[in-house]
């Protein structure tokens, strides 16, 4: 299962980088696209940074996530912040909940990673379930020419503790493949090997917009991501923000 052994060095290599930036455009989002209430789901959480920066800032929130050891880590996190976050194992195409929430994130090519677009559609009927009348949707999504562009080669990281390698490569048909291959130093001169396979895939805009509205979605944004202006075509992620009509 992928974000496995990934999880223990998943902030360290880098990656806690974009939930700093998405917890600084958040905001931003809301000034413009406001929510009624403090109630958050943040939707393959991950690590939990960016629900652990929500609940400091006052937020009520709900962290979920599939993998059990990408939560593990989120659960030490809060409990070192001293902040409350339900940490919950699920999956977004199929979020129950004991009570709506006001606001659902979605961040860092998590929905990329669902492959079938009847599973894309799947998870916005199932995100909007979650939300109450009147509830927000944010999420970004890396783009097609992102994958294309940006998702190949090689790519190394080495510590004293930990080394990886990361191969990408774009497969022409919409999809990305990355190679994800990790060395973790057990002792003196004993390093334990792992290894995972992430492909994401990169749909049109237009997919993206009409699932939304098939789901049930007001659109009421699609900007180039961590800005407020509208996407072009050499956008590396969109971020959408769609609501729940009240009524
Ligand atoms: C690139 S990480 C992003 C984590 C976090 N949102 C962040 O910004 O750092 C992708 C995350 O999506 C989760 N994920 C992928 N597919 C999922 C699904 N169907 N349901 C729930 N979580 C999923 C993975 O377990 C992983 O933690």
């Amino acid at each position: 299962m992928i974000y496995s052994d990934y999880a223990a060095v998943y902030d360290q290599t880098g990656q806690i980088r974009h939930s700093i930036l998405t917890a600084n455009y958040l905001p931003d989002l809301l000034r413009r696209h406001s929510v009624d209430g403090r109630r958050l789901l943040d939707l393959a959480c991950g690590t939990g940074t960016f629900a652990i920066i929500q609940a400091e800032a006052a937020w009520q929130v709900i962290g979920l996530d599939r993998s059990p050891a990408m939560l593990a880590v989120a659960e030490r996190k809060a409990a070192r912040a001293g902040v409350a976050v339900e940490w919950i194992e699920g999956d977004l195409r199929a979020v129950m909940l004991p009570a709506p929430v006001d606001l659902a994130t979605c961040w860092y090519d998590s929905l990329n990673y669902l492959l079938r677009e009847e599973e894309v559609e799947l998870a916005f009927r199932s995100i909007y379930a979650a939300l109450a009348p009147n509830g927000l949707l944010c999420c970004d999504v890396a783009t097609e020419y992102f994958l294309r562009n940006y998702w190949s080669g090689v790519e190394v990281y080495e510590d004293a503790d930990y080394i990886q390698v990361m191969q990408s490569a774009y497969d022409g048909n919409d999809c990305s493949t990355l190679v994800l291959t990790g060395w973790h130093r057990r002792s003196v001169d004993h390093w334990e090997r792992f290894r995972e396979v992430h492909v994401e895939r990169g749909y049109p805009r237009s997919f993206w917009l009409e699932s939304l509205l098939v789901a049930g979605f007001v659109v009421e944004g699609c900007y180039d991501c961590f800005t407020l202006q509208a996407p072009n075509e050499r956008s590396l992620r969109l971020c959408w923000v769609a609501r729940k009509p009240a009524r």
